[in-house]
């Protein structure tokens, strides 16, 4: 359903994301875990045709995104780490907004909004504008967008961030169901722990490479490791333990 082949993307002469090559099949969900700078929102971007490839190619169900985006992008829902959303409409408007940028609207539309902003405990907010939103209401608004227009195809960035331990236990579960239902998710998160809770495969990112992908399990043989994910995560990502904290507060 999302198939990367050698995508590079150059900065100068900097190479924040080198030929990475994946394909992630139809009901799956895969996340991209890497320490910052790895490359994750950089492949997201390029993935969602905002970001366009130095190199390399982005299909979406089988669609070149760089040969006809309307149709690749018409597939998919991308969920950014720093979502823009006008202030001045209220959570529902938001809502039928980006449906309305997939050309949908009407009663379906409504009905799954007012479900997805139940769903979040948003109910009582939907007629209040996006201004007066907390950050985490905020979030949990941009992860209901993505799902309103039900896209076969959801790329979300660090959708953790910001929200309490009983909302990310609904996207969990949200997520889950979704992909159980066939559709995809890719989920970049720097968060391990969600990581190995909710993805069914897993590619550690490291220096614009993918530098291990698999299932857990896969992960752990492959490391030769029993350990869990954060301690593959930490010796193939080059990554030691935190300074000697004694050196640091005795400087
Ligand atoms: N617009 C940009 N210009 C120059 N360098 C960038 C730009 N965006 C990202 N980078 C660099 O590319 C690398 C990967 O960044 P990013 O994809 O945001 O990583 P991650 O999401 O894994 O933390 C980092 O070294 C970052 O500084
Ligand atoms: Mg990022």
């Amino acid at each position: 359903m999302i198939r990367l082949t050698k995508l590079t993307k150059k900065y100068g002469t900097f190479t924040a994301v080198n030929s990475i090559d994946l394909h992630v099949p139809a009901g799956e969900l895969f996340g991209f875990v890497g320490p910052n700078g790895a490359g994750k929102t950089t492949t997201l971007r390029m993935i969602a045709g905002i970001l366009k490839p130095t190199a390399g190619t982005v299909e979406i169900a089988g669609i070149d995104i760089a040969k006809d985006p309307i149709a690749a992008k018409s597939k998919l829902g991308f969920i950014p780490d720093r979502p823009f959303i006008y202030e001045k409409l209220t959570g529902a408007e938001f809502l039928r907004f980006v449906a309305g940028l997939y050309g949908e609207q009407g009663k379906e539309v409504e009905h799954r909004a007012r479900e997805l902003m139940a769903l979040f405990d948003l109910e009582e907010w939907r007629d209040e504008l996006v201004e007066s939103y907390s950050q985490g209401m905020r979030q949990k608004l941009i992860v209901s967008s993505a799902f309103v227009h039900r896209p076969q195809v959801i790329v979300v960035d660090e959708p953790h961030v910001g929200l309490d331990p009983k909302s990310i236990k609904i996207l969990r579960e949200l997520f889950k169901e979704y992909v159980r239902r066939g559709h995809t998710i890719l989920m970049s998160t720097h968060t391990l722990d969600a990581a190995e809770a909710l993805c069914d495969r897993i590619a550690i990112i490291a220096g614009g490479k993918i530098a291990a992908c698999g299932t857990m399990d896969e992960l752990r043989a492959g490391a030769e490791n029993k350990g869990g994910l954060e301690e593959i995560f930490m010796r193939l990502t080059g990554q030691t333990a935190a300074r000697d904290l004694v050196d640091v507060l005795d400087a």
